[in-house]
């Protein structure tokens, strides 16, 4: 394992691996690893021969102080539980300013109408500072292959299409979402659950299964008041979306066509902890 905080260190470093026509693999993520992180590590070192894991708390893709603050920050962790996985791994986990200089600002990016849609908007700005930080650190670890979870699946089009757009020489792999036996897809926010809402939180994938389930026999707007209702009724649980779209353009839909693939995506707080997962439908 060898680690960098530095952009300059890192970048030297890669130059001479990819001298030697090493194929370079990169899994972005803020830390708080779990095996969620790690199903994505473990596929980029079958791909690839360096695996990149980047470890960055980006503060430009929070909306929301408390949420920043909050969020869990255990270096030593994840290099442990990365080791776990393979001792080649080389990890970059710079300061903030090693990445945005003295002030941590978002570029504004267009994202084709995907930035709109659900996580667009409940959560204002974030794309930008997706996009800012996962620009720079391609920019930075210069990747062939960079893996991403289907988990943020708005996020995953989103850098899909600024890769396009911009025409990045980096090739995009999307992910299969990991879930705990109880069907809860993993994320580093679980951990900040209280066990009672720990103990809920599989409701939402049960509620994705049971929509996934009506898709076809009933109509999209059925489907929805129900989810709704469901939720209403739920002590701990409280709906923020649900939303049945387009896989392609991310476009609430009230009709299917044929031909066409669809997700049913969910936001939901337990308490004062934001969860999402979505499902495909067909
Ligand atoms: P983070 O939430 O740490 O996630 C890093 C990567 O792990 C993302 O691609 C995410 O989709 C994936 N991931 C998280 N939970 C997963 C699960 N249960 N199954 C499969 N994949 C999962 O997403 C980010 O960080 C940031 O926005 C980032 C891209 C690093 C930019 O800052």
């Amino acid at each position: 394992m060898v680690i960098f905080t530095e952009k300059k260190d890192i970048q030297s470093y890669l130059q001479a691996k990819k001298a030697q026509q090493s194929s370079i693999g990169f899994v972005p993520t803020m830390g708080a690893l779990h095996e969620g992180h790690l199903s994505l590590v473990r596929q980029a070192l079958q791909e690839t021969d360096i695996v990149v894991v980047s470890i960055f708390v980006n503060p430009t893709q929070f909306d929301n102080a408390t949420d920043l603050d909050n969020y869990p920050r255990t270096l030593p962790r994840d290099v442990a539980l990365l080791e776990t996985v393979s001792n080649n791994l080389v990890v970059y986990a710079p300061e903030v300013t090693d990445i945005y200089g003295e002030v941590a600002q978002s570029e504004n990016f267009s994202f084709g109408g995907l930035e709109f849609e659900m996580e667009g908007q409940f959560r204002p700005g974030h794309f930008n500072g997706v996009g800012t930080i996962v620009k720079r650190l391609f920019e930075i670890v210069t990747p062939d292959h960079a893996y991403f979870g289907q988990k943020d699946f708005q996020q995953l089009a989103i850098i899909k299409y600024m890769v396009t757009a911009y025409n990045l020489p980096v090739t995009i792999h999307g992910c299969p979402i990991y879930r705990e036996a109880n069907g809860l897809a993993l994320s580093s926010r679980n951990e900040r659950l209280k066990p009672a809402y720990k103990a809920a939180a599989p409701f939402i994938y049960e509620t994705l299964m049971a929509a996934k389930k009506q898709f076809g026999t009933k109509s999209v707007e059925s489907i929805t008041s129900w989810v709704a209702d469901a939720f209403a009724k739920h002590e701990l649980l409280k709906l923020e979306y649900f939303t049945i779209a387009d896989e392609q353009t991310l476009k609430p839909i009230t009709e299917t066509v044929t031909n066409k693939t669809y997700r049913a995506f969910i936001a939901v707080y337990a308490d004062d902890i934001r969860l999402i997962d979505n499902i495909p439908l067909n």
